[in-house]
């Protein structure tokens, strides 16, 4: 039997334009090999909404369709409900959101609107795939228009805690949205316990036989697929990348930091620490150089601007410390890189930094490790707050929010010994390997077509 059409609905969809996140990173990835439609906004605002319209570039694989949102719609839908109200929320961050009547009616109507131009180009055979925390209600306004094929949903970011749930304003509506979903995919067995939890605690959800909840006369099933790369891709591409940093001597350390400027990714906690560090050096050993790879992020949102400002003055700080002559110990570049560059510099780094406080998995832990070489490894500090910690047990594990032990955890990992760095590495390929974005793709589509179609009570 043919496989079925695939269709996904993303906010963001590649576009020359768009800088990348982990979500358009792994799910072009996952596209590129089997085809179908990826439908969303084109990043483009309008006055007037209009239809979605085809924006494939040449020779592509599958199809993009885009739809533009209009300045209002980007104020209240995407910098609003979206980006300040549930992504601090979900990343357990109460004290950020502004919550405002206008921006939880352009949530609404966005998802309204959006599922109106699915529902035109949907076919009764097509399976669809929804991501992130954009789209939560946008199942049941499929559902309310007679939409009744299977319909995956993606959470890229953590599932929150009941406690943060209960600061959402769509809280007594979350139940009906994810019901209507036939599948919810999670990052970890973390957020896959905590929604139960929140099932359990603050719906009428029953849970059935064979794992799968029963709410508002709907089953649905919660797992959790913690989501990969593609890994030769990434070892090509560093093998490949000619990287030279001209002023930074072969002897010394280069300790790297990718991240989106984004205060869930804990960076000021990581300068500070880098700091510490700094202080209890052993002085006749190698410098270390911290390169800090932040792009802006969603800069029209309050709380984006005020780390941006706390970062600036913090490397300052740092530098005006520790510099030397022909020294800069904290560099920090403003700006996204090509992959390609981010290759290189990953195989020349010595120790990555992944130091978030909350994220769903983070996909520059999981890019460091495939980049590295294998007869040199570098090593890996990983937070216990990203997704990855489940998986990457090879890694250094910190708390981002006790600096003076992540400072001591730098010092171990730059004087790791050859045998240990490699120990480590070899695990974390492994499941790097074992999980990766071609299997992340397959185990998801294949859970949610063995969902059956017909969802009667
Ligand atoms: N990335 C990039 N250029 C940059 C910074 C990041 O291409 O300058 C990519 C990075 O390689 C990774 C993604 O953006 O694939 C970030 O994903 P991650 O899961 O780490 O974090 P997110 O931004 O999704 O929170
Ligand atoms: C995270 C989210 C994605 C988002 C990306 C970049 O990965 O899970 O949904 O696309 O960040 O954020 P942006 O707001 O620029 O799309």
């Amino acid at each position: 039997m043919a496989e079925p059409r695939l269709v996904v609905v993303s906010n963001r969809i590649p576009t020359d334009a768009q800088p990348a996140g982990g979500l358009v990173v792994a799910l072009h990835e996952a596209l590129e090999s089997r085809g179908g439609v990826w439908i969303g906004s084109s990043g483009n605002m309008v006055d007037t909404p209009g239809p979605l319209r085809e924006i494939s570039p040449e020779g592509s694989v599958y199809t993009r369709l885009a739809y533009d949102l209009t300045h209002d719609e980007h104020k209240g839908f995407y910098l609003g409900h979206a980006n300040s109200v549930i992504w601090p929320l979900f990343h357990h961050r109460a004290d950020l959101i502004d919550v405002s009547e206008e921006s939880r009616r352009q949530y609404m109507g966005v998802n309204a609107r959006v599922a109106e131009m699915i529902a035109e180009v949907l076919e009764p055979t097509d399976i669809l795939w929804i991501h992130d925390y954009h789209f939560l209600p946008l199942a049941n306004e499929l559902r309310k228009r007679g939409v009744g094929n299977r319909i995956g949903y993606f959470l890229h970011i953590p599932f929150p805690n009941p406690s943060d749930i209960a600061a959402l304003p769509d809280r007594k509506q979350l139940g009906a949205w994810i019901s209507a979903y036939d599948l919810i995919g999670l990052q970890t067995q973390r957020d896959v316990s905590a929604c139960l939890e929140w099932l359990r605690s603050d719906t009428d959800a029953e849970f059935t036989l064979r794992g799968r909840m029963k709410l508002d006369g709907r089953f649905f099933e919660v797992r959790s697929f913690p989501i990969g790369i593609d890994v030769d891709a990434f070892q090509k591409a560093a093998d490949e990348a000619d990287i030279r940093i001209t002023d930074l001597p072969p002897d010394q350390k280069l300790v790297l930091g990718v991240d989106r400027l984004d205060y869930s990714k804990g960076l000021p906690n990581r300068f500070e620490a880098f700091g510490k560090y700094l202080g209890l050096r052993d002085r006749d050993g190698p410098r270390a150089t911290m390169l800090q790879i932040a792009p802006p992020s969603r800069e029209d949102v309050e709380a984006y601007r005020d780390i941006r400002a706390e970062l600036e003055s913090m490397a300052g700080s740092v530098n005006g410390e520790h510099a030397e002559i022909d020294w800069t110990p904290i560099r920090y570049l403003r700006k996204p890189l090509p992959r390609e560059t981010l290759a290189g510099l990953y195989r020349r780094a010595d120790l990555c930094l992944v130091t978030p406080l909350a994220d769903g998995m983070n996909l520059v832990a999981k890019e460091y490790v495939a980049a590295q070489d294998g007869a040199d490894p570098g090593v890996l500090i990983l937070s216990h707050f990203a997704g990855a910690a489940e998986q990457l047990d090879g890694a250094l594990m910190v708390n981002p929010y006790d600096t003076a032990d992540m400072a001591r955890v730098i010092d171990q990992a730059l004087t790791m010994s050859l045998h240990e760095r490699h120990a480590r590495w070899l695990s974390m390929m492994q499941v790097i390997r074992e999980t990766d974005i071609a299997w992340w793709t397959d185990s998801y589509l294949r859970a949610l077509r063995s969902q059956p179609q017909m969802q009667v009570a």
